[in-house]
């Protein structure tokens, strides 16, 4: 057929050699999925059993990190969502219906928090707030229409390290589905599966995306029965994920480990020295055993990444807290951790309830990959203003 030069930019002739090879997984992207005929033709979330459908559910970009995400943390299927806040609501959306109840945490990341009271609420699902240390004695909350237990271990901020074994037994004994928050681990330090949790969901964001460029998330399940209720939610909540974000989130995970290593050396040795510190009361590392929970922590995980909070002695104002956040150097003030770039965030937990009465003394800690002795200086000096 002869073309017009208008045709040939859509219908192109031009080949290019076969038989590429690379070390790096492709970007594919793409809304449109080509079928091979009219009657190949269906609208099926499910691409693992029909083969592939729509961007919406994934190009091979997504499904390979999608894959690999379920490899590390020894599940079923992995759903890939544009952000670890976006897995928590996937979740709950997927899960519930009106007139269920759910079990939150008192030390959950915020945004869940609020999801729960600002959003469920309106769609009549009730939520109860329980201790982080309630153990096997949530067994008194459950209800009959109890449908699932979140949990987040270490909590955000002020890590309490949960004892999950209990809690997942006595779900399990009434029917209920446990769900973890599991990003403080990158999914890798503490195997949630075999401790009997139902649904795993994590920030890509943090520790596998690595460098701070990139938002997404992940929610992993232990069976198929799990999957297609996510998968066939996903797919009318319409939530897609970038294929070039996966595709960086793909090499940051081929790094995760050496990352992960230095990152938690680099934090346990800050973490000791901040402990002598005569200002600091208390340092909520998990591996340390000041940390509340620190026992379930020894028990149940692998080892530790590189956030942790410092809660000051009674003394010094908000202001100096402030103070002594902003006389950082290398430290830098921001939300989303797990990037090569040391951070701290004061908080004042003052109005929310459950959380410890650290009120305005509490700072939390990222550590990145400066070397361990500047990042010990920086905090040196900038102890200094703190009763300045
Ligand atoms: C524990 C935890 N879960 C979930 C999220 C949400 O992740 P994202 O920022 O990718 O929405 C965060 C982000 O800070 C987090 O710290």
């Amino acid at each position: 057929m002869n073309k017009n030069w208008k045709t040939k930019l859509i219908h192109t002739d031009a080949k290019i050699p076969d038989g590429y090879r690379s070390l790096a997984t492709p970007t594919y992207r793409g809304s449109t999925t080509l079928f091979r005929s009219a009657s190949a033709v269906h609208d099926t979330w499910d691409q693992w059993r029909v083969g592939y459908t729509y961007g919406l559910y994934g190009t091979p970009t997504v499904l390979e990190l999608a894959a690999r995400v379920c490899e590390l943390e020894s599940g079923t299927r992995t759903i890939l969502t544009p952000g670890g806040q976006a897995a928590i609501s996937l979740i709950n959306f997927a899960l519930l219906q009106s007139g269920d109840h759910i079990l939150v945490p008192a030390s959950v990341y915020y945004p869940n928090r609020k999801f729960a009271t600002r959003l469920l609420s309106r769609f009549g699902v009730a939520t109860d707030f329980y201790d982080p240390f309630i153990g096997a004695g949530i067994s008194s909350l459950i209800r009959e229409n109890t449908r699932l237990i979140w949990c987040e271990s270490p909590g955000s901020i002020t890590m309490e390290i949960q004892d999950l074994p209990a809690i997942v037994a006595a779900g399990h004994a009434r029917n209920v589905h446990v769900v973890l928050d599991n990003t403080w681990s990158a999914g890798v330090l503490l195997d949630a599966f075999a401790h009997g949790v139902d649904v795993t969901m994590q920030a890509i964001t943090k520790y596998i995306g690595g460098h701070s460029d990139l938002l997404l998330g992940s929610v992993t399940v232990r069976d198929d029965a799990l999957y297609q209720r996510l998968g066939a939610a996903q797919q009318v909540i319409g939530c897609a994920v970038s294929p070039d974000d996966c595709s960086l989130a793909l090499r940051g995970m081929k790094t995760l480990g050496v990352r992960l290593s230095a990152i938690e050396t680099s934090a346990l040795a800050i973490a000791k020295w901040l402990s002598a510190r005569p200002e600091i009361e208390r340092v909520l590392h998990p591996a340390l055993p000041a940390c509340p929970g620190h026992e379930f922590w020894k028990r149940d995980f692998l080892g530790s990444s590189g956030v942790f909070s410092i809660v000051f002695k009674p003394g010094p104002t908000q202001d100096q807290v402030h103070a002594f956040v902003d006389a950082l150097k290398l430290f830098q003030v921001g939300y989303s951790w797990g990037g090569v770039a040391s951070l701290a965030v004061a908080y004042n937990f003052g109005r929310i309830p459950g959380r410890p009465p650290y009120d305005h003394r509490i700072v939390r800690l990222n550590i990145g990959l400066e070397a361990t002795d500047d990042l010990i200086h920086d905090l040196e000096q900038a102890l200094g203003k703190l009763s300045a």
